[in-house]
């Protein structure tokens, strides 16, 4: 099959943070102690057992990753590698088997090669979101774990997380409400951290920010996360900042922002906790990280019942935020040399 043939008619640039449903997703069965060999299938549908323990006790964890066309055509993922250790660290926290690496490679990138004329164009903006998952399915009614699990990679077209393309400036809220326990589940990607934030991502949105901005659930001071991105911060001192928390999730973006900053653009970078309150006024930009939003500026946060302008009037870009966005997204995309040696070629 030459897939390369026929690319969809999308407006490419138009696209949000949506589903789409292409051709074929990737689908492997673990029975009986042991992975099938999975396959493609084209129905977008799971049929599970109404006692499915991912249904009822949250036993399921998910990833998500982009695949970018180069300006030469090749179809480029960035450090999937990390992906599949961080779904096998969820996977072990939630009593499920890891998927092999093999298994979960090939997964991605069948699904990716089967959809090849939905992968969004070189310059378009969007770009191909890739969700693998692995959820406990089968007959069960007690707390336990299931012992029967489904590996699922889906994928869709989309364009940028928050609304305008390109750098856009947004705002966050202070949740009232907690993400996550000191020592629960916050450092895992698994859904059950996600269902108790809508109503927050409500609430914030309802004071007109993007999203939640969650503190420590300890004693609520220092800053954790937003609802689906890490927290960087330049501090007037030009330091780049981001929050140490074990309640977090381990972005790949920021990991990989905060190397670019230090060992390409020279920045002094430091993980530690930061402390909203006190430490505001040292605050020079602040950027919300992660696949889906990539690099958002944030340009205000509200908080004790009032809304605090981060960087001048809090629509503007900061010149750090730009410069470490571009940084980023020209190597994602391949328009730089990839000297880390972080991206990974799907050959169609
Ligand atoms: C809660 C949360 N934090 C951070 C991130 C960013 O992680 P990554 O950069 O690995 O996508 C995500 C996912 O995108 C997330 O859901």
């Amino acid at each position: 099959m030459d897939a390369k043939v026929s690319k969809k008619e999308l407006n490419w640039s138009e696209l949000g943070f949506q589903y789409v449903k292409t051709d074929f997703r990737f689908s492997a069965i673990h029975r009986d102690g042991e992975w099938g060999e999975g396959a493609l299938v084209s129905d977008d549908h799971i049929a599970v057992h109404e006692g499915a323990p991912a249904l009822h006790y949250a036993q399921q964890c998910f990833e998500g990753m982009k695949a970018q066309t180069a300006e030469d055509g090749r179809i480029l993922l960035f450090r999937p590698d990390l992906n599949s250790q961080r779904m096998n660290d969820a996977a072990t926290r939630l009593l499920m088997p890891e998927v092999p690496r093999e298994l979960f490679m090939r997964g991605v990138e069948e699904a990716v090669r089967a959809n090849y004329a939905w992968i969004p164009p070189y310059g378009s903006g969007a770009s191909l979101y890739i969700r693998p998952m692995l959820i406990g399915v089968g007959e069960n009614l007690g707390l336990k774990p299931a012992r029967q699990f489904e590996f699922r990679v889906f994928v869709s077209p989309v364009g940028p997380y928050y609304k305008e393309a390109g750098l856009a400036v947004i705002s966050l809220a202070v949740s009232g409400m907690d993400r996550a326990a000191p020592k629960g589940t916050g450092s895992f990607k698994v859904g059950a951290n996600y269902a108790g934030g809508l109503l927050a991502t409500r609430k914030a949105q309802e004071l007109g920010a993007n999203e939640a901005l969650y503190l420590d659930s300890a004693e609520g001071r220092f800053i954790d996360e937003a609802g689906s991105a890490n927290i960087i911060i330049v501090m007037k001192d030009g330091t780049l900042v981001t929050p140490a928390s074990r309640a977090i999730l381990p972005s790949i973006t920021r990991r990989s922002i905060m190397e670019i900053a230090r060992t390409e653009l020279g920045m002094k970078t430091e993980e530690r906790p930061i402390e909203l309150r006190t430490e505001i006024d040292q605050f020079e930009e602040m950027g919300a990280c992660g696949t889906a939003a990539v690099l958002s500026p944030v340009g205000r946060i509200y908080f004790d019942d009032e809304w605090h302008v981060i960087h001048k009037d809090g629509k503007t870009v900061g010149p750090v935020m730009q410069k470490v966005y571009d940084s980023l997204v020209e190597l994602q995309k391949g328009d730089r040399e990839d000297r880390f040696g972080w991206l990974h070629e799907v050959e169609i």
